[in-house]
């Protein structure tokens, strides 16, 4: 199994008022599962996304990946794990705007495996796969939405994660684009990567093998 999660719940603070962002949710992930994640704006699905990115270190609940309990891991620790099993897509891209395109992408390979020419060459590739071979150099703040979901999708793959973990990530795209983006995330499936993907697009929900549904920060329903 590659997520036991327990009772996961996190509140915020909004000034002085508690927000109950995610409340008692438990589900578990197989390895190579194609999930989504569906649900009301507000309802807890990126809240639920950054804790099983390791990105929330302050949330309750226990998480466990591959039969590890993550949630007390130490930050060296977290980060390493992040770096080679999970992609993360976020729903405002987070790209680092100092690097153009390819660097963007190849940057974690680089972390990761420590030469810069395969992270490019990878990075080349990917970015190629996706329609942006043209693209490579280009100044990331001078694409276009949809240029840069796809960068952040490149991005997440570089070093084939045991699971890629995408936060809306066909809203900026158009119907051909997003028809491509989900025959990617097809094979990144078939290749036997667990996908976790939150989306509205029917499209998108159609492809998953299961779909869960958050309202409120509960879970409200899964099938
Ligand atoms: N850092 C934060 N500080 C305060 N409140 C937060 C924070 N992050 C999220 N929240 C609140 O927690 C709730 C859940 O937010 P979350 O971003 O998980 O929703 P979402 O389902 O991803 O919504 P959307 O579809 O609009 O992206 C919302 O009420 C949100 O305002
Ligand atoms: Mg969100």
């Amino acid at each position: 199994m590659l997520y036991d999660a327990h009772e996961l719940g996190r509140t915020f603070l909004r000034g002085q008022v508690p927000v109950r962002a995610l409340d008692r949710v438990s589900l578990r992930i197989d390895e190579g599962e194609f999930v989504a994640v569906t649900g009301p704006s507000g309802c807890g699905k990126t809240t639920l996304l950054n804790i099983l990115g390791l990105l929330d270190p302050d949330h309750e609940g226990r998480l466990e990946m591959r039969g590890r309990s993550v949630s007390g891991l130490a930050p060296r620790e977290t980060a390493r794990l992040r770096l080679a099993a999970i992609g993360l897509v976020f729903q405002d891209f987070h790209l680092v705007p100092a690097l153009d395109a390819l660097d963007n992408v190849a940057m974690p390979h680089w972390r990761l495996h420590g030469s810069r020419a395969r992270a490019r060459k990878r990075a080349a590739e990917l970015l190629g796969s996706l329609g942006l071979g043209d693209r490579l150099r280009a100044d990331t703040q001078r694409l276009s939405g949809g240029e840069m979901q796809r960068v952040a999708v490149a991005r997440s793959l570089v070093n084939d994660p045991a699971v890629v973990l995408a936060d809306e990530p066909t809203a900026n795209l158009d119907a051909e684009a997003t028809s491509r983006l989900l025959d990617l995330l097809d094979g990144v499936h078939r290749d036997g990567r667990a996908v976790v993907i939150v989306s509205h697009n029917p499209t998108v929900v159609a492809r998953a093998g299961r779909a869960i549904r958050l309202e409120y920060g509960r879970m409200a329903a899964e099938g």
